[in-house]
């Protein structure tokens, strides 16, 4: 089966583009990452993607007069490169109603922490003002809410006594790098199905364990 073009949308970082560059290596990955987008032309990630010959592009928002017009933009670039999954890896923009459900079931997200708990920004701080046992990261369909949608993959670690707002991301974003991939395998594989609302599994994702939870067949 062909591999699913991909593409990637950052602002900054992008380390988990990275993961899911390096994971796309694999010659059994279903998706080829075909083009990385950013908002910011200062986003570190962009300089890596061209370094390993993906092709790139900048849309800013500033030079856009509303959403809807930035929105048409990336539209349009998605369309020219063929791409027929998308994929949020800290991309800092909201995204308009309109946008998510011309993508549904075929934009996705990587979120740092395990939704439906600390939507939106410093999950790691209000986590730990929280004295939750357990913090981790949800890959997850987007939808036109903020940090909804059906999980696709989830993976958790302990908080611990020690723990800081710093090295408490740091873990998180290791479990990032490990269940982005293994969420775009699925979705590309076409194994992951959303039944209202949910996702479903088609086959084992083969990962369930100590810290890495993942869906198991429906
Ligand atoms: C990650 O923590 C991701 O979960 C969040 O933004 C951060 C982006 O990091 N949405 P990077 O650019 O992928 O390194």
């Amino acid at each position: 089966m062909a591999k699913t073009r991909t593409a990637v949308l950052i602002s900054g970082r992008g380390s988990n583009m990275v993961a899911l560059l390096n994971a796309a290596k694999a010659e059994d990955f279903p998706a080829e990452i075909a083009f990385v987008l950013s908002n910011r032309a200062d986003a570190a990630g962009l300089a890596e993607a061209e370094k390993r010959g993906v092709e790139t592009m900048v849309i800013d928002h500033r030079e856009f007069d509303d959403r809807a017009a930035f929105e048409a933009d990336i539209n349009q670039a998605l369309g020219d490169a063929n791409i027929e999954l998308v994929c949020l890896a800290g991309f800092m923009r909201l995204l308009t109603s309109e946008f998510v459900d011309a993508w549904r079931d075929r934009l996705i997200n990587i979120h740092p922490s395990i939704l439906p708990a600390f939507k939106g920004l410093q999950t790691h701080e209000r986590a730990l003002a929280a004295g939750v046992r357990i913090h981790g990261a949800t890959a997850h369909f987007v939808r036109a809410e903020m940090d909804e949608g059906p999980v696709i993959v989830q993976g958790a670690v302990p908080v611990l006594p020690s723990d800081t707002a710093e090295s408490l991301a740091e873990r998180v974003l290791a479990v990032e790098h490990r269940i982005y991939p293994i969420a775009v395998a699925l979705v590309a594989d076409r194994k992951a199905r959303v039944v209202s609302e949910k996702v479903m599994i088609d086959e084992d994702g083969g990962h369930a364990g100590d810290v890495l939870i993942v869906p198991h067949c429906a």
